[in-house]
């Protein structure tokens, strides 16, 4: 895939990041930018830094040094730290979207398919039910999730259908930038193709930038315009992803790419 570039201005930019838990090295010195409507991938094995580095740029934990700017709807530039508490809060909840890996850590699982989806929209302001609910029905349509579904708890539901609960909980208010830590991680290989073939969808149609964490080049390959690779908490290589996946610069990638080395 070629990304597009429509805009020149970078929707996030990440700066010298990096993240420390005491002694140990979450990830270290990470710089890179986002563009509007291109999916980034963030590969690596367990343990190079991938979730700490999503984390410190969706404001889940705080960075230990560096610099994380985002480009809000009317154009201004802001340091995310630098921003209210709360203005991070509206912030995650219109202009951002969080797919966790584990479908539970992002539903609430003992209220319905609908009410998940539903209680988004009433976050961003809306009132009215019947809106609600057939805004609501036709996310789950899109995620193809049955509309007779749609009083039934998630914890009723696969978890496939979990995890496409979840996606149609966080595009519903129509983010523009979503990041995703392992969507598939915890599927079987079937469900996981069909699962990344409508966030492929998705996240074309929508125009959306997402930035996906994943440990399988396939998932980077099918989803991602451009891609970084960590070992260690650094980035050791970046570029578009078919450039990478097809002509690794880096030792560790050349690894990677040729699974001489399992991630
Ligand atoms: N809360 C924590 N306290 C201390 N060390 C941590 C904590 N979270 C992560 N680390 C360490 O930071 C490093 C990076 O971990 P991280 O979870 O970011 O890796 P990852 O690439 O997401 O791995 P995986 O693919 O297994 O999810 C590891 O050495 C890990 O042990
Ligand atoms: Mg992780």
């Amino acid at each position: 895939m070629s990304g597009p570039r429509e805009d020149d201005q970078p929707l996030l930019s990440v700066r010298g990041l990096g993240k420390r838990y005491g002694d140990r090295i979450g990830c270290r010195d990470v710089s890179f930018d986002v563009w509007p409507g291109e999916v980034l991938a963030i590969v690596g094995e367990s343990g190079s830094g991938k979730t700490t580095l999503l984390n410190c740029i969706s404001t889940r934990l705080e960075p230990t040094t560096g610099a994380v700017r985002y480009r809000l709807r009317d154009g201004q530039e802001r340091d995310l730290y630098e921003m209210s508490e709360a203005e991070r809060r509206l912030l995650m909840r219109t202009d951002w979207g969080f797919v966790h890996q584990n479908p539970a850590d992002g539903l609430r699982m003992s209220v319905s398919a609908g009410a998940n989806v539903g209680e988004r929209l009433m976050a961003v302001g809306q009132r009215h039910y019947g809106n609600i609910r057939g805004t609501a029905a036709n996310w789950l349509e899109r995620v193809e999730i049955a509309e007779d579904r749609i009083d039934d708890r998630p914890r009723d539901f696969s978890g496939g259908m979990r995890q496409r609960l979840q996606i149609a909980r966080n595009l519903v208010t129509g983010p523009r930038l979503v990041f995703m830590d392992e969507p598939t991680g915890g599927l079987d290989v079937s469900v996981q193709a069909r699962l990344l073939d409508l966030v492929r969808g998705l996240v074309a149609d929508l125009g959306l930038a997402a930035i996906v964490v994943t440990h399988d080049l396939a998932v980077a390959r099918l989803l991602s315009h451009r891609m970084i690779v960590m070992k260690d908490g650094a980035v050791i290589e970046a570029g578009l992803t078919d450039r990478v996946l097809d002509d690794p610069q880096a030792p560790y990638t050349q690894l990677l790419v040729s699974s001489i080395l399992q991630v």
